[in-house]
């Protein structure tokens, strides 16, 4: 126990989120499970997240609310992306939320979120939060597009095991905004924080294969994504189908 959060490190592991899920049952709510190097960590869409051993930040975070229904379930990846957004702007890096939830600074990125969630009598039961922080690694060999670390951009070396406990704390305090009915303030931060907001961009419309030029104008209440294209023809799409070209 690390200060009022639980935080279990392994030397090793496949994966935090598989462990996690796996031992959720006997678990409390806010348990932290951290590794210094996955196997086989888990990206979105079926890609692998690399990380060099030691050097960054790999955990995941098991939250038991009671009463978000179903249909409510964006809040956790609210509350997880301004987490770790707040982290961020305290160590001087005025990050964005690359919805749905990758952390950006400008157009590089620094922190992958994977959520998987468990659903019953439309109520979420579980979620567990992924996060991949990208700490102290200088050099990225994968595939990741555009790559950056909190070294990269501010010239410091970190102790992995302090900033855990940081990000942790922010990602608490969010949580409890999210559980306790504030969720107003969620919602405006959520939405200020936002990657290329009111900017016209180019996109993917991935069902239709069509390039268009659009600008982000917010979310509907079930988290999806509102775009108003230049011809002026509002969209709002899910995750997956849309793309962004950065
Ligand atoms: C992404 O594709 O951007 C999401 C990356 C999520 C990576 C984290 S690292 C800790 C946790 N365990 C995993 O296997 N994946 C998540």
């Amino acid at each position: 126990m690390i200060g009022t959060h639980n935080i279990v490190w392994f030397e090793e592991i496949d994966s935090t989120n598989t462990q996690l899920m796996n031992d959720r049952h006997t678990l409390d709510n806010l348990t932290v499970y951290a590794a210094y190097f996955q196997r086989a960590g888990r990206g979105q869409r079926g890609n692998r997240w690399e990380s060099k051993r030691g050097e960054n930040l790999t955990f995941s975070i098991l939250f038991k609310p009671d009463n978000i229904p179903a249909n409510e379930q964006f809040i956790i990846s609210k509350a997880v992306a301004l987490g770790v957004t707040d982290y961020m702007i305290q160590h001087g890096v005025e990050c964005r939320i690359k919805w749905p939830n990758d952390i950006y600074y400008k157009d590089l990125k620094i922190c992958g979120i994977l959520i998987e969630n468990g659903i019953a009598c439309d109520k979420l039961t579980y979620s567990i939060a992924g996060i991949g922080i990208n700490i102290n690694q200088e050099i990225f060999d994968s595939n990741a597009p555009n790559p950056t670390s909190l070294k990269l951009l501010t010239r410091k070396e970190y102790d992995i095991r302090k900033e855990l406990t940081d990000v942790v704390s922010y990602i608490s305090e969010r949580y409890k905004q999210a559980i306790s009915q504030k969720g107003g303030k969620l919602e405006k931060d959520y939405l200020d924080l936002l990657y290329r907001k009111g900017e016209y961009h180019r996109y993917l419309d991935n069902a239709t294969g069509e390039s268009l030029e659009a600008r982000i104008i917010g979310l509907d209440n079930q988290g999806l994504l509102m775009v108003e294209t230049v011809e002026g023809e509002i969209r709002a799409y899910a995750f997956k189908e849309i793309g962004y070209v950065i």
